[in-house]
């Protein structure tokens, strides 16, 4: 872990950063609409449509799967994105083939729901910090503590909680300290609530970030995404008492300033970015 800091530092835009900030979803269905469109061009084009059609039909599909593919990356979707992108068409045409039963779908539905059933409106899907930041948050508290000196346990507040992973491995490294994880999403809350069960010094919420008391707590982490983050900066810098930090994972507000980054060193080298309330 690299601990930047100094003169307030304000956020880069980035080129492309227009497109990237488009949600999510749109940028699904328009590279696969897109894909659809030049592969229907095309095999117009060829002649491979209609009773001729039936003989292409995997070589349109491929076609219909790399096209999505490279669409996706065109549209700034990158890791997991690119590979669902490019499953999609072949395993819903392999699903149909197989004739799948369809309370699968609806059961498929439904756990989708349970876990993304948050993200149209708030924009922030789930993704899992990882274990080499979970160890330069650590280090981290370890420093706060020692900056701030306290006796009493000190609050830890992890905003949009997801699975409690990040929760789970601070509330074992340091014993001393209090975590409070806020969840609204109800798989996540339900399995990260069990799997805090056996922590006395970690438990979870079922709340929206935006209705939480940040009064009490001393640090607090995101991990969330571009968009709530202007009004999540104005709502730690009114509501967090003085000498408490709040950090984010990858994001920070355009036109905001913070004052320092944790650089840690994993394969995404991720920034975390930080702001001591005054
Ligand atoms: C990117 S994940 C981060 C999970 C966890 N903090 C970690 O770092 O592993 C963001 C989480 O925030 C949750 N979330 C999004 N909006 C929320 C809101 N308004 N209130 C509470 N949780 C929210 C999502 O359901 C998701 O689980």
């Amino acid at each position: 872990m690299t601990l930047g800091e100094g003169e307030p530092h304000k956020v880069q835009r980035s080129p492309g950063v227009r497109l990237s900030a488009l949600p999510t979803l749109p940028r699904v269905l328009g590279a696969q609409i897109g894909a659809f469109a030049v592969v229907a061009a095309l095999a117009w084009a060829l002649g491979v449509l209609g009773e001729q059609a039936e003989i292409w039909l995997w070589g349109l599909i491929v076609l219909q799967s790399l096209t999505a593919a490279a669409l996706s990356y065109v549209l700034y979707l990158r890791g997991r994105w690119l590979i669902a992108q490019a499953a999609l068409v072949p395993l819903a045409w392999a699903a149909l083939a197989m004739d799948v039963p369809a309370w699968i779908y609806l059961a498929v539905f439904l756990a989708l729901a349970l876990v993304y059933s948050n993200v149209s409106r708030e924009q922030v899907p789930l993704y899992l910090t990882n274990r080499t930041t979970w160890a330069a948050l650590s280090e981290f508290l370890t420093s706060h503590q020692v900056a701030t000196d306290s006796d009493e346990p000190l609050l830890f507040i992890d905003l949009g909680s997801g699975l409690g992973g990040t929760l789970a491995s601070l509330a074992r490294a340091h014993p001393s300290w209090n975590f409070v994880g806020v969840e609204n999403a109800p798989g996540p809350y339900v399995f990260s609530r069990l799997r805090l069960l056996p922590l006395g010094n970690a438990k979870v919420a079922y709340q929206s970030l935006w209705d939480a008391d940040l009064s009490r707590a001393d640090v607090i982490y995101a991990f969330l995404s571009p968009t709530p983050m202007e009004r999540l900066i104005d709502k730690t810098a009114q509501d967090m008492k003085p000498g408490s930090v709040f950090l984010s994972n990858s994001f920070w507000a355009q036109d905001r300033p913070f004052d320092g980054e944790i650089e840690v060193n994993d394969n995404r080298q991720t920034r975390i970015f930080f702001k001591k309330i005054l």
